[in-house]
């Protein structure tokens, strides 16, 4: 199939994200992954938000698959917090083409993200936020212009789950250096999660070295496998 170039991030010549069946691919790597249905049905009014990282916001796929996963989860009053971070934003136009593969699926998700992606000043580094209000509850998505271990330093609390989705450790391999990985598990809360697609040995093994006991699950699509890791 040819690769409509737009999809594709020119500064690392890797996609954004596997063309076909993003979302779902999302919901089972990241949230299925990181044991969010059952720590979401377990919650009741009254606990503390629930706080995610991800290292690679690129164009915003993630959060509009989990916008979908967490309105159709039954929850309510969810508080999330959703800090991520980007080192070459892109325009909310081309966000809008990137995403547009999934118009039928979840197109007033990808409105709303759209329409309030471009009211920020991504010409400008440090934290962003937008504020979404939705039947689960609210959301408040905090990106950070700028690199990824900036971000982390920069998180006042630890997440109780990170979503590592960066380009292909051979593509980008400073999304997922050793120090990098060190960070994100001190910004972790004990018991808290981090999933990723990839196994490659070198980020299975940085994980454990920033304290996560890693299994390998069951992949998605054309990957045969996946990774979770647990801090212990
Ligand atoms: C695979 S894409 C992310 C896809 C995104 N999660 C989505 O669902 O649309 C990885 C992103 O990480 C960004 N990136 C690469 N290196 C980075 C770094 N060191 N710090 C912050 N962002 C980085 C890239 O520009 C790219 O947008």
């Amino acid at each position: 199939m040819q690769i409509p170039p737009y999809l594709v991030n020119e500064r690392y010549d890797d996609r954004y994200f596997d063309v076909v069946n993003a979302i779902e691919e999302a919901k089972h790597i990241f949230f299925r992954g990181s044991g969010l249905p059952d720590i979401f049905a377990a919650t009741r009014p009254g606990r503390k938000e629930f706080r995610i990282g991800e290292t690679g916001f690129g164009a915003g796929r993630l959060l509009i698959a989990l916008l979908d996963f967490l309105d159709d989860c039954g929850a309510k009053d969810l508080e999330i917090a959703y800090h991520s971070v980007e080192l070459h934003p892109v325009t909310s136009k081309r966000m809008a083409a990137i995403l547009g593969g999934f118009r039928n699926e979840v197109g007033p998700l990808i409105d709303l993200l759209v329409h309030a992606y471009g009211s920020l000043d991504i010409t400008r580094p440090g934290w962003h936020r937008i504020r979404l209000v939705r039947p689960f509850g609210r959301l408040t998505l905090n990106l950070w212009i700028g690199e990824a271990l900036e971000m982390v330093h920069a998180l006042a609390a630890p997440c109780d789950a990170w979503f590592l989705d960066g380009h292909g450790p051979k593509k980008n391999p400073s999304i997922w250096r050793p120090e990098l990985l060190l960070a994100i598990g001190e910004k972790t809360d004990a018991g808290g999660s981090c999933a990723t697609y990839t196994v490659a040995g070198a980020v299975r093994r940085g994980l454990i070295a920033a304290g996560f006991s890693i299994d390998q699950r069951p992949g998605f699509g054309g990957k045969k496998a996946v990774l979770r890791g647990i801090k212990q």
